[in-house]
């Protein structure tokens, strides 16, 4: 038999995916990150980035790589655990803690890392994890991985949350309650005070991923445990360096016992090299510059407003009525989604479709950074509106 034959299932797999209309492409963005990009030659409006603050290419981040990396090199050169724990991680950390007003924080190399590693550490076969059905894939994946008995709620639904909890709580040894702040696929929060209500009824644990809320909501852009005034309750507060703060890696944040559990049971924190120096550096930069400057979240929010405004006054729907950096429009199904995104770019805007499996219907995902200006939002509209046949659900 053909030794090739073993991997035959893989064309055929990709060949459904094409099917379907569910299968990608990359784009190479050839600038710096910013407002406005190049694309195959062409400059583009960038409404695809998570940049939310414009830090990515803030020149004091840069600095700050740059000479960390001339000071120590480039990479950690082993986990954290071992040889690869650096007096910048602690830096970060210290910082990360202070700007959380936690007791401690542990910094990872990904935010999916601290996700997965963090959920895995906290329950087990003998426990019960309850995730939103949104949760983004690091935190499914750790509850996959965890072995613990998982149940879904459906999104943002606190009465079924409680009817779950109602019914299985009780034949468990340890419960998490899993959840995104600020749903990276639909520009919505999620109800902490009455989560963390029900944990406290249920004796569970609670696990908020801050990955899209940091920078973004709160006092100082503390994130969506600030801005819902549940900062000094029991929580679990995962996030990552990589969006608002432009940079790399993720943190857990929460108390002493909590991270100095994790020091020794998070597999991604131990098995994995500890986060490189210069993207240490540049968080650690960033996360100074978030506090240091609110006037990048309050510009980011005076956009949001004025995009979401240009859109309805355009006629064009929006799926979710919270604002929010994260603009979605609904778009009528996952052909119209494949020919819209190339469309787009070619008009001028860059900007991310989203169709299934990532979502369960596929939308047009806008996202707002600081740095744009209301002439870039203006132009945005007007070519969004020369689609607007693509909009709608399916
Ligand atoms: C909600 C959410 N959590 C976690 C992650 C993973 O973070 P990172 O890209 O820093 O690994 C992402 C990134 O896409 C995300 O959207």
């Amino acid at each position: 038999m053909d030794n090739l034959d073993a991997y035959h299932w893989v064309t055929t797999a990709l060949d459904t995916l094409e099917r379907a209309h569910w299968k990608r492409s990359l784009k190479q963005v050839t600038s710096r990150s910013g407002a406005v990009v190049e694309i195959g030659a062409q400059n583009v409006l960038n409404f695809a980035s998570n940049d939310y603050l414009g830090l990515a290419s803030d020149p004091r981040l840069v600095q700050a790589a740059t000479r960390a990396m001339q000071d120590y090199g480039v990479g950690a050169t082993g986990s954290q655990l071992l040889s690869g724990h650096r007096a910048l991680h602690r830096k970060l950390e210290i910082g990360l803690a202070r700007w959380k007003r936690t007791e401690e924080a542990l910094v990872f190399s990904s935010g999916y890392g601290a996700c997965l590693g963090t959920v895995t550490a906290l329950v087990g076969s003998r426990d019960v994890i309850f995730q939103d059905q949104y949760n983004h894939s690091c935190l499914q994946q750790g509850a996959k991985l965890s072995q613990a008995q998982v149940y879904s709620y459906k999104h943002n639904d606190i009465q079924h949350l409680k009817e779950l909890l109602k019914q299985y709580r009780s034949q468990y040894r340890r419960c998490l309650i899993a959840t995104e702040t600020l749903f990276s696929m639909d520009g919505d929060c999620c109800p902490l005070a009455e989560i963390l209500d029900l944990a406290e009824q249920y004796n569970s644990m609670v696990l908020v991923d801050e990955a899209h809320a940091n920078g973004v909501f709160g006092h100082n852009g503390m994130g969506w445990v600030q801005a819902s005034n549940c900062q000094g309750r029991p929580l679990v507060q995962v996030g990552n360096l990589s969006k608002a703060l432009g940079s790399l890696g993720g943190y857990v944040a929460g108390s002493k016992v909590l991270i100095e559990y994790l020091r020794h049971r998070a597999p991604t924190w131990i098995y994995s090299t500890g986060l490189s120096i210069p993207d240490t550096a540049a968080a650690a930069m960033a996360v100074a510059i978030v506090q240091g400057e609110p006037q990048r979240q309050q510009q980011l929010w005076q956009n949001v407003h004025h995009l979401r405004e240009g859109l309805t006054q355009a006629g064009l729907p929006l799926l979710s009525p919270v604002p929010s950096p994260i603009v979605c429009l609904p778009l009528r199904s996952a052909a119209v989604a494949q020919e819209l995104e190339p469309a787009l770019l070619q008009a001028g805007v860059f900007a991310a479709v989203v169709r299934p499996p990532t979502v369960p219907t596929s939308r047009l995902r806008l996202s707002v950074m600081c740095t744009h200006t209301p002439a870039h939002i203006q132009e945005l509209v007007g070519i969004l509106a020369e689609f607007r046949e693509c909009y709608g659900h399916g």
